[in-house]
Formats: C-alpha cells, structure tokens, sequence
C-alpha cells in the first residue's frame, strides 16, 4: 500500500527542534502524527504536545511499532546507531532530515526491509515554535525510491513548501548552500556588526543598524533575481570607495580584509553581468582587490 496522508501514521525518534516543528506542522497539515519519542522521555512528551493524538514513549522501538513510516530526527552522528538499534518491518517507511547524510545513513533500517528516505527542510531552525511557522515556502532536499519520492513531495506540497531531489553524491554541495546562507551568512552579520565597536557602538547597535539591509538584500534576491539585485560601488565600478575600504580594513580591522576581499572577487562576475560595471573597470578593481589580498598594497 502506498503511504499518504489518509493512511500513514506517523512518529518522532529525536524530538529536538526539527522534529517538533515538523510534528507541528504535519498535525496542522492534517497528518497523523501518533508516536514520539527521544533519548529523554521529557523530549518525547514536550513533542507530543505539539501534535493532536501523538503519544509520546519511552523508546524509540515502541515509537516505531506505533507508525508506518519514521522520522528519526536526532542529531546526524546519532542516525545510523538509532537505525541500527531498531527492529523494523518490511516496507515500513524511514527518513531522516538531515542535509548532509544520504540514505546510507539507514542501511541497517533498509537490511531489514524498512524503505529510507531523506527529507532536509532547507531552513534554519532553532525552535519549535518558530521551526514549525517558517516552514511555509521553504525547500526540502528528498532523497529516496520511486514511493518515497510521491510522498515526502506530496508532503511538502501540502506544508506550502517546494519539493527537489538530490542525488546523493551532491548532499554536500547542496548542503553547503544552506549553510552559507544561514550560519555563514550569520558569521558575516556577526563580522560586520562587531565593525561597529571600532566607531564606538555596541555590536547589538551594528545589528539593528545592518539587519533592515539584510532583509532588503534578500527582498531584492527575491524579486530582482541575479544580477538585478547587485548593488553598491562594486557594481557602481567606485575604484575611490574601494580602496577606502581596503585601507580602512587594513589599519583597523584585518582580521576582516580577507573575508572582505574575498567577497569583493566572487561578486564583480555579476557585476560586470548586471552591465554596469565594464570588463576593464572590473579588471582593475580586482587587482587592487588582490593586492591588498597578498598584502603588497603601497
Ligand atoms: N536545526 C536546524 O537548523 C536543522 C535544519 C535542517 C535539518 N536539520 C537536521 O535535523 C536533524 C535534527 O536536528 P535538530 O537541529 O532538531 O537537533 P536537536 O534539536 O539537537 O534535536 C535532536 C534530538 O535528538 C535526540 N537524540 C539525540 N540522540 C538520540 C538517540 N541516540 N536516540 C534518540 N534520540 C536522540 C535529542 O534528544 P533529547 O532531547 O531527548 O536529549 C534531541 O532532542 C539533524 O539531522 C539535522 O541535521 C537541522
């Protein structure tokens, strides 16, 4: 029998901060979600209260039996010794969320029977109550067979998000692209908000005064696309403004001239694509870049 919606019954194993927003969502969804449970039983039951009828156990093996189909969200490390330590039933389903593991990580689950699946919510999640709201309009990266590829995209569909597939041999690339957007980026608002200490503000007065910026920028990503949404004096070709730049990171803060620099590279491709910035005046500007790079600067 096919899972769906109607005929699935569903369970946590690791009931941290995905696998409760997922709970939460599926239950609004309309899904069944019947059966949680955690390393702590106090996880389990915290789960269980973000689910109509989901019961919360004291073993991941008492969660399973209760379900059809598994969602083992404990930390990527943990996946293949919980797969492990289970028994499960033929054509009982299995995935796990993580972006950077592929289905491997459920071979002893798959040696029994169990289908694997993998269902990574490209997003960040940091809690459950925020987790379980920002899951409308995201992308989940689905690995799997023929059924488990219906249905986890089904899924998605029905959380308002965008199902993709990925092969396997590209989770770390694809994975890297939600770290970059997220803890990276998230280093790079840490990095420039501390810039502000040096004019004598807080690093949380950096914040407040950079994040409206970071929000326009991925209101422009959005609706302009690339190269539309390239701004500033890169695309502007200020070869005067960029090399203030240089030279200001390179008196006062030079621990941020590489990150600086490096940025300034990968960005004037699409500048010069925007078309407003010429092949020569790029070309000039990335020289004075990398002189500052290897620190042969005047
Ligand atoms: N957070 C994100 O932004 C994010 C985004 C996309 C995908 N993911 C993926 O989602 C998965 C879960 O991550 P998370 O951020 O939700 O982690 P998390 O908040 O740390 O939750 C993991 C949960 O797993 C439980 N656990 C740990 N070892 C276990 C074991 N041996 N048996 C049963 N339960 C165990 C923990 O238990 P107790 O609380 O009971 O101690 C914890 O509640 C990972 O594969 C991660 O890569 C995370």
């Amino acid at each position: 029998m096919a899972w769906s919606k109607h005929n699935t019954r569903l369970a946590f194993v690791g009931a941290g901060v995905v696998g409760g927003s997922l709970a939460a969502a599926l239950s609004r969804a309309g899904y069944s979600v019947v059966a949680s449970a955690s390393r702590s039983f106090a996880s389990a039951v915290e789960l269980a209260r973000w689910a109509d009828g989901c019961v919360a156990y004291e073993t991941p093996q008492q969660a399973a039996d209760a379900a059809d189909f598994v969602f083992l969200t404990t930390p990527d490390d943990a996946i293949p010794l919980v797969a492990a330590s289970m028994t499960w039933r033929a054509g009982q389903g299995v995935a796990h969320c993580s972006g950077a593991a592929s289905l491997d990580a459920l071979d002893a689950a798959a040696a029994q029977g169990a289908v694997p699946g993998a269902f990574h919510p490209l997003q960040a999640v940091s809690s459950i109550e925020n987790g379980s709201k920002s899951i409308r309009g995201i992308t989940f990266g689905i690995e799997g067979g023929e059924n488990m590829r219906a249905f986890l995209s089904t899924m998605a569909a029905d959380l308002g998000a965008y199902p993709i597939f990925v092969r396997s041999e590209d989770k770390p690339l694809y994975h890297l692209t939600g770290v970059m957007m997220g803890g990276l980026l998230t280093t790079l608002g840490a990095a420039t908000a501390t810039l502000w200490e040096e004019l004598g503000y807080t690093r949380e007065e950096g914040i407040r005064a950079l994040m409206p910026m970071m929000r326009q920028v991925s209101v422009n990503l959005s609706s302009s696309g690339l190269p539309g949404a390239v701004a500033g004096p890169y695309a502007r070709g200020d070869v005067g403004t960029v090399r203030k730049h240089l030279e200001a990171l390179s008196e006062r803060a030079p621990h941020v001239l590489p990150l600086y620099c490096e940025l300034a590279l990968v960005g004037l491709p699409f500048s010069v694509e925007k078309g407003t910035l010429s092949e020569d005046r790029a070309e000039e500007i990335r020289v004075l870049v990398e002189r500052y790079m290897r620190g042969t600067a005047d």
